[in-house]
């Protein structure tokens, strides 16, 4: 039962008094709850105080050490420009426009020219090469500008390497390293030049440090030098390994103690057509050998072009296996099955000539695990790994959907489970938990028995607030979870808007204590994606930022941090009540519009219950409304018309005080292709629902949903809008429950779950070694809430109790280079002595307790 009260004042109980009364009371108060949330006011708290009870004594599953990971791709310079700590872009001259990157750099006394050339390459696999002419003795030659600059330290020392081949003269070169000014912060001389190519390198430490700095490689002396890979990179790499990768990021990486790392995306995996795919192949061996290819996110958003964006493949399987294997993290390559992105081409490989395809997989299979004797097995021992890499999981394809995607996956999977049976498969999901596609796939995967089921989900954090108990139901023996791609988006998918605030955190931590209470479920779980470079990224929001020097965790990358440090070994069962959420009203604003189609309406009216909270006054256009952009909104004759007959378009009023109504109004099409779009519950952001009456094509009436960013069709019946005939329309809200009337004729009765609002979490795992119980507890609401916890089983609770607690001063509090910990973990004192203890949770707050117990 909830028991809400407004502070300084009595209680006021549900159910007290009469019926009635008390529930417009309750009303009235959550109203206020509602108000106080929208102006983020404090003021309001729930008297009674949320039970949460563990069954300590009855541990259930045990928590896979996989479940909570990494997901990598290279997005957003998040490999070359990124993770990958090579400085120079289009080292090899190999990009389509071979001087992309680069530009000539000539003194005033400086005389000479710069061509691209292909005879004689010092490797077929590398052809082209740069050749300077320098016909003065003063120095002229080239520049690259790196990846949005080069960040040098200063007193760190860079080891540039190149190849080089002296064609005439007596030249020398001179390498310097500036900055953005072109100052020069070190320089040094490589003399003595071959006649055929060799490899050559210099040590150079900058004096001053540089965000965005450049490389010279200039020619002195006069006479013509060819160059090529020309390559700069930090000494001190991650462990030290010449061509490594960028130690900071990676120690990001680290601490988060992830248990797998899935590799190497994403939507690259899947190439925007399959000669664009990602061949694994191609990026093992000498990295000056490996095949250069444009990255799909160069092109992918027209809102964000980044024409520079190519894959060198320096960081190649090669490198991902071992830094799975530095992390401690399982590795999880994800292979294309023969689709190449359905969001683009969507093109296919015929099934009878997949095998090219499945035959990658049991060579990668080979190439991580097999004996140094074979083929693949002594490629990986060539690279300076005999030992296996230990490979346990491969994904088939990224984000695929359809019959296509499942025939597919059952020809991999035949082979792979016949040769490996060891491999464990992971097959996809689409792109959405909650679609179409999806609905279509999982009962034919759970058919198939497919063994680790992928789930990407980008939606805003309502979705994931309401979405904690997705897995409440799911059924234990069917296929695992990975949820494999997830990230609350602040604005929309894809919004250049999206921020990675403490709303957005805090509700995936939220979705997260669901996961982890289902653990018999989900096996896996990454945010995604991982890193954005501040100056290059594609999308946001990114669970790390980075630039050329500097680097810093997102609160989201704390909510990772915090479940991973905490995971625990088996999920102890967690009973709430009390005030657990606020009640589950249908709640928020409406809309009236149109789809290719003009119209009028009259005779608005939204009540609730015998209180009118809008009537429509239409003989002028009315105040209050949003109007949009497209359309031609106007009112004529007391109608409130869209008088464009190619628009699509919807006019909104109200909002979130608007709760359980029934909106009446009378409809006429006057044009157009289709009928009329009824909008309401239009509470959050992008959360909303849709009677779209004469749509597809004025073939269908149906019911769509957004609960966060994806539209969800929840129902569809045959119908059709006429031109000039008024209808009346009305639909009656009460909870989930969602009637609509055509003409006084019931046309649909579902439901919609509400969004909770204001609702607390809770998981509860064992630390078996320690003797520990591992509680989170999410307090999404604006007030802080007394709790009671009783560790049911314990005889005793031990000494040693701690805490520690997440959260915002606000919701839209975020990280940045300058406050890098604003929303970090912080030690929560705690004092637990008895199995039974009473505490204050803050608002908007992520905890976790670690109560030493005797059973
Ligand atoms: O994480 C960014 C992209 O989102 C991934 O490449 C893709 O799998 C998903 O659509």
């Amino acid at each position: 039962m909830k028991t809400p009260f407004e502070t300084g004042s009595g209680p006021l109980r549900w159910g007290m008094g009469s019926g009635a009364s008390a529930v417009k009371a309750m009303v009235r108060i959550f109203c206020a709850a509602v108000a106080a949330v929208g102006l983020g006011r404090a003021g309001i708290v729930w008297a009674g105080p949320v039970e949460v009870a563990v069954q300590v004594d009855r541990a259930g599953a045990r928590i896979s050490p996989t479940m909570w990971g990494i997901f990598f791709e290279d997005i957003n310079l998040g490999a070359d420009g990124g993770l990958y700590a090579e400085l120079v872009k289009n080292r090899g001259f190999e990009f389509p426009d071979p001087m992309l990157g680069w530009f000539m750099l000539r003194t005033s006394h400086g005389r000479g020219e710069v061509q691209i050339r292909t005879e004689e390459p010092f490797d077929p696999a590398n052809p082209h090469y740069a050749r300077i002419e320098s016909r003065a003795s003063t120095a002229m030659g080239l520049s690259n500008e790196g990846f949005r600059g080069m960040g040098f330290h200063a007193g760190e020392e860079y080891v540039l390497e190149l190849r080089v081949r002296r064609v005439s003269g007596r030249p020398r070169l001179l390498i310097e390293l500036v900055d953005d000014e072109g100052e020069t912060l070190a320089e040094g001389r490589i003399g003595d030049l071959p006649q055929t190519w060799e490899k050559r390198s210099l040590r150079l430490v900058p004096d001053r440090t540089a965000a965005r700095g450049r490389l010279n490689v200039l020619v002195e002396g006069g006479g013509t030098v060819d160059v090529d890979v020309v390559s700069l990179f930090p000494r001190s790499t991650w462990k030290q390994r010449p061509g490594g990768l960028r130690a900071d990021l990676v120690q990001m990486l680290a601490d988060l103690k992830p248990g797998f790392l899935r590799f190497p995306g994403g939507c690259i995996v899947e190439g925007s057509e399959l000669d664009k795919r990602y061949q694994w192949k191609n990026t093992i061996g000498p990295v000056e050998q490996r095949r250069l290819l444009i990255n799909r996110w160069n092109y992918e958003f027209k809102h964000r072009p980044t024409p520079d964006y190519y894959q060198s493949f320096g960081l190649g399987f090669f490198e991902y296996f071992q830094l799975a294997e530095d992390l401690g993290a399982e590795p999880l390559p994800i292979l294309n099955c023969g689709m190449a992105c359905q969001f683009n081409s969507g093109e296919l490989v015929p099934m009878d000539q997949l095998e090219l395809y499945i035959q990658d997989a049991l060579d990668l299979i080979e190439f991580a695990n097999g004996p140094v004797e074979s083929p693949w097995g002594a490629r990986r021992a060539a690279m300076g790994h005999p030992e296996p890499f230990h490979l346990r999981y491969i994904g088939i394809g990224n984000e695929q959907w359809g019959p296509q995607y499942l025939e597919r996956y059952a020809a991999f999977a035949r082979v792979l489970k016949e040769r490996h049976p060891e491999i464990v498969l992971v097959s996809s999901s689409g792109p959405s938990p909650h679609d179409e596609r999806f609905d279509f796939l999982w009962p034919r995967l759970v058919e198939m028995k497919a063994e680790i089921v992928d789930q990407h989900c980008y939606a805003n954090p309502i979705w994931f607030f309401s979405s904690a108990d997705r897995f409440d139901s799911y059924d234990p023996a069917g296929p695992k979870v990975f949820f494999g791609e997830y990230a609350a988006q602040s604005d929309r998918i894809v919004s250049v808007h999206n921020r990675n605030n403490w709303e957005c955190a805090l509700s995936e931590a939220a979705f997260m204590t669901g996961m982890e209470r289902n653990a018999a479920v989900v096996v896996m779980a990454a945010y995604a994606p991982l890193f954005g470079h501040v100056d290059g990224w594609q999308w946001r929001p990114n669970l790390i930022w980075f630039d050329n020097l500097r680097v810093y965790g997102t609160p989201n990358y704390y909510v990772q941090q915090v479940f991973s440090h905490h995971r625990g070994d088996h999920v102890l069962p967690v009973r709430l009540s009390g005030d657990v959420a606020a009640p589950a009203l249908a709640r928020g604003g409406i809309g009236l519009g149109t789809y290719r189609t003009a119209a009028e309406f009259k005779d608005l009216v939204v009540r609730r219950g015998d209180e009118i909270l809008y009537r429509g006054d239409f003989s002028k256009l009315p105040e209050g409304w949003r109007w949009p952009s497209a359309g031609r909104w106007e009112a004529v004759d007391g109608a409130l018309r869209q008088g464009d007959p190619r628009a699509v378009s919807t006019a909104f009023v109200g909002g979130p005080d608007w709760t359980e109504y029934t909106l009446e109004v009378k409809a006429r099409k006057i044009a157009g292709d289709e009928g009329f779009l009824i909008v309401f519950r239009d509470a959050f952001q992008n959360t909303r629902v849709q009677w779209n009456l004469g749509g597809w094509g004025n073939t269908r009436h149906g019911i769509q949903s957004w609960l966060g960013v994806q539209e969800r069709l929840v129902t569809r019946e045959p119908g059709s809008i006429e031109t000039g005939r008024w209808y009346d329309i009305r639909v009656v809200l009460r909870g989930p429950r969602i009637e609509c009337y055509l003409d006084n004729r019931l046309i649909h009765a579902v439901e919609v779950p509400v969004p909770v609002q204001d609702g607390f979490y809770a998981s509860a795992v064992s630390d078996d070694a320690a003797g520990e119980v591992i509680l989170k507890l999410v307090n999404a609401a604006p007030y802080e809430r007394p709790v009671r916890i009783d560790l049911q089983g314990v005889k005793q609770v031990r000494p040693g109790s701690r805490g520690l607690i997440l959260r915002g001063e606000t919701l839209d509090d975020e990280n940045d280079f300058d406050h890098p910990k604003r929303v970090a973990p912080r030690d929560w004192p705690v004092e637990i002595r008895s199995p039974r203890a009473e505490l204050t949770v803050p608002s908007h707050a992520l905890v976790v307790l670690r109560v030493p117990v005797e059973r």
